[in-house]
């Protein structure tokens, strides 16, 4: 029970907020670089960095560049990197088999940071739209992603990542049933130690567009993902989404997108208490730093107050391009 509160003036909430030192003793949230997983796009190539235009400040990088990267991100003290492939289009196919290629580009890149950085948590999407000529996270047959079928791919993926020496897998394919057949074969195959964060409360999302441009799925995909990801109306649906991928052997969970889904992030937090995340997708991404950029925001400030919002919620932490950005700001190195 909360006690009555003071009428004014006897309360004047202003004393609490009057100077920095008072405001930092009463803040109910922190942010810091250990909230934050980097996401980094991997290409082929040495020495490239290619910016990618609908996100301002984020380029592909080639593996060399990928580990000076999570150098940088170990030095920062962000604890964890998550790697995307921009997947050459001779690699997509329609068995997607490029996905459980030992050699494929992200676990090329997971062995070369493991060796450099050892330290530092590897995260790996376990879908199959990088490396299907169709666009989709599933296997598709006469234009239906067919759920079944995907498992068997999604397993020999997961493998082929837990053995490159990934420490999380982030199945972000929102097929019936992944969570149960990739922890079963993760146990079967000697890797219990492989983390599992569960995409789980994944929407159907216009802001994933810069995103498909990033990895160069944007111009492949027939349709689009209602079939598997969420309806942006539902929130109940994304608890019992949670539940199910919890009892399936998920050691965390994700909301995704981020900030249009708060509500949903503070549900999932609040009801299992089991690590959560929301990922601040691309299409936040470049609203805030296309913004930034014409001069309509200020880019630090609405940084940190974004990423906030997600603790203030209930997250453990987040994903976000701005990772390196905000370490150093926390760093207090600007
Ligand atoms: C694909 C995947 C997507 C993102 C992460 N993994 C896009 C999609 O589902 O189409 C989006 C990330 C972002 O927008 O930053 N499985």
């Amino acid at each position: 029970m909360r006690p009555s509160f003071a009428p004014y003036p006897a309360a004047r909430s202003r004393r609490l907020r009057r100077t920095p030192a008072i405001r930092a003793m009463v803040a109910e949230t922190g942010l810091s670089p250990a909230d934050l997983i980097w996401p980094v796009f991997v290409r082929e190539g040495e020495g490239v960095r290619e910016e990618v235009p609908s996100m301002p400040g984020v380029a592909r990088l080639s593996i060399d560049n990928v580990v000076r990267a999570a150098e940088e991100a170990a030095e920062l003290g962000i604890p964890a990197i998550a790697l995307f492939p921009y997947t050459p289009e001779p690699c997509k196919s329609a068995d997607c088999a490029e996905a459980w290629n030992p050699d494929n580009l992200v676990n090329r890149a997971t062995r070369a940071i493991k060796q450099a950085v050892p330290e530092l948590a590897v995260m790996l999407d376990v879908a199959l739209d990088p490396y299907n000529a169709l666009g989709h996270d599933g296997i598709v047959q006469d234009g239906v992603v067919l759920n079944d079928e995907t498992l068997v791919a999604l397993e020999r993926q997961a493998l082929a990542q837990a053995e490159a020496g990934a420490d999380i897998l982030g199945p972000s394919d929102m097929m019936d049933g992944r969570i149960g057949v990739i922890r079963q074969a993760l146990e079967r195959e000697g890797h219990k130690d492989v983390l599992i964060m569960s995409y789980a409360a994944k929407y159907a999302s216009a802001f994933y567009g810069p995103f498909r441009d990033a990895v160069g799925a944007a111009g492949a995909l027939k349709g689009d993902k209602k079939t598997y990801q969420m309806d942006p109306a539902n929130s109940d649906e994304a608890l019992r989404e949670v539940a199910r991928d919890i009892s399936e052997g998920a050691d965390m969970v994700m909301v995704k997108p981020g900030m249009p889904y708060l509500d949903v992030c503070q549900r999932v937090a609040a009801e299992f208490g089991v690590p959560t995340f929301a990922y601040q997708v691309s299409g936040e991404y470049a609203m805030i730093a296309g913004a930034a950029r014409a001069g309509w925001l200020d880019a630090e400030r609405t940084m940190l107050e974004s990423l906030m919002a997600f603790k203030r919620a209930g997250c453990s932490g987040v994903l976000t391009y701005f990772a390196p950005e905000v370490a150093r700001l926390l760093n207090g190195a600007g």
